[in-house]
């Protein structure tokens, strides 16, 4: 019925796979689906680490009844709880009343507020360790990756590093569970627009975690989306620990609205004079087509950004305002910027983008370009212009 290969010696995948959902936290689209994986250790004592969503639940507990045979299940391991991981914990415990919940302190208030249950509850703190029997869990805290309560738990057997949100990516599992039996290159680009959505915001807090965990002996890793890493741990992890320096690769995002096509135009020449010097990295994005996820996920990605916006209503477009608000939010820094726009009876936009600069603290590359009603030579050269500058300042860094 589903594939019941252990991870380790009594040590399975218990997750499902989410392919009804169209926006992940009610925002952000899933073109590819996302799993919610769980884990169970049936060991003298049996532990579930983290549930799944509720919508799945049924199957879920199907999954876990057929791993289970007839145990029942001592611990919940709770990782983290946000309701696409918690959210099957009030039908997890009716089904089984005596299990005891393991967390932290932040956890127990959370599990109070969501599900009116405290007992049975077992506080763990930093480096405290559960024993199972022949295995043990032990337990490290790392806060606001991505929710204040959420913490990882090891087992040193095996070397497997249950990881909560860390290292996880949108996408089904298709077929497998496992790294190895999957051609992950797809999950790549997914696991970038993961991290720049959900956890971005929090790049202190992972690399916290990262230099933490980074003492411990780890061949597996098993986030609560996404692959079970093993064959490529290496480059899961360090594309996190990339992310979270906001480190990015020589290229550019120019990300535009346009009502009319003048400012498109715009955005065209400035590509146009990017790839006149060489660079040949260069995104153009229109806001109004490609979801603000997407070009999060390349502003991620490239070093070079580039906005461009028309006046519209005194101000800047609104699904500019949108991106720059994504943008804010996650704090990105260390990035090359400059900005366009257009305008028909009075400009603002370019006066806001150039402000967005030092909202940012990055630096501002060559002149903004302002164009008033259509483009014609002259401003259309001023953009080619800018792009010519921004592979410069690419070239030099
Ligand atoms: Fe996948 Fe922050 O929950």
């Amino acid at each position: 019925m589903y594939n019941k290969r252990p991870i380790a010696e009594n040590i399975y995948y218990a997750g499902v796979n989410d392919r009804q959902k169209s926006l992940f936290e009610n925002y952000i689209p899933l073109p590819n689906g996302v799993s919610y994986n769980s884990y169970l250790i049936v060991d003298e004592k049996v532990a579930l680490i983290d549930t799944v969503d509720i919508s799945f639940a049924d199957i879920y507990f199907t999954k876990l009844d057929a791993l289970l045979k007839d145990r029942h299940i001592d611990y919940l391991i709770v990782d983290h709880m946000e309701p696409d991981h918690a959210g099957s914990i009030g039908l997890l415990k009716q089904k089984y009343p005596n299990i005891t919940l393991v967390g932290n302190a932040k956890t127990a208030d959370m599990l109070n507020g969501y599900f009116h249950i405290d007992t049975p509850f077992h506080e763990v703190k930093e480096g405290d360790a559960l024993s199972l029997g022949k295995l043990s869990l032990t337990f490290y805290m790392a806060p606001m990756v991505h929710w204040p309560e959420v913490m990882v738990a090891y087992e040193s057997k095996n070397k497997i590093l249950f990881s909560a949100d860390a290292f996880g990516t949108f996408g089904t599992l298709d077929g497998d569970y496992l790294d190895e039996y999957l051609n992950t290159d797809k999950y790549w680009d997914e696991m970038r627009r993961y991290y720049a959505c959900i956890v971005g915001k929090f790049a202190v807090p992972t690399q916290n975690a990262i230099k933490k965990l980074s003492s411990l002996d780890i061949k597996t890793v098993c986030p609560t989306h996404g692959p079970v890493w093993q064959k490529d741990l290496q480059k899961a992890v360090a594309n996190y620990d990339a992310w979270s320096r906001y480190e990015a690769q020589e290229g550019v995002v120019i990300a535009y609205g346009s009502m009319y096509g003048n400012t498109q135009q715009l955005a065209e020449a400035v590509a146009e004079g990017i790839l006149s010097q060489g660079i040949k990295d260069v995104v153009v994005h229109n806001v109004s087509k490609t979801d603000t996820s997407d070009i999060l996920s390349d502003i991620f990605k490239y070093k070079g950004l580039i906005i461009g916006s028309p006046t519209y209503m005194m101000g800047i477009y609104p699904m500019i305002e949108k991106l720059l608000s994504y943008i804010e939010h996650r704090g990105i820094r260390d990035r090359y910027y400059s900005c366009f726009g257009s305008f028909t009876w009075a400009g603002a936009a370019v006066n806001t983008l150039t402000a967005f600069s030092r909202t940012m603290n990055w630096e501002l590359v060559g002149t903004p370009v302002e164009n008033k009603q259509a483009v014609f030579a002259d401003k259309y050269q001023e953009a080619f212009n800018l792009g010519i500058a921004m592979a410069d300042r690419l070239k030099t860094s």
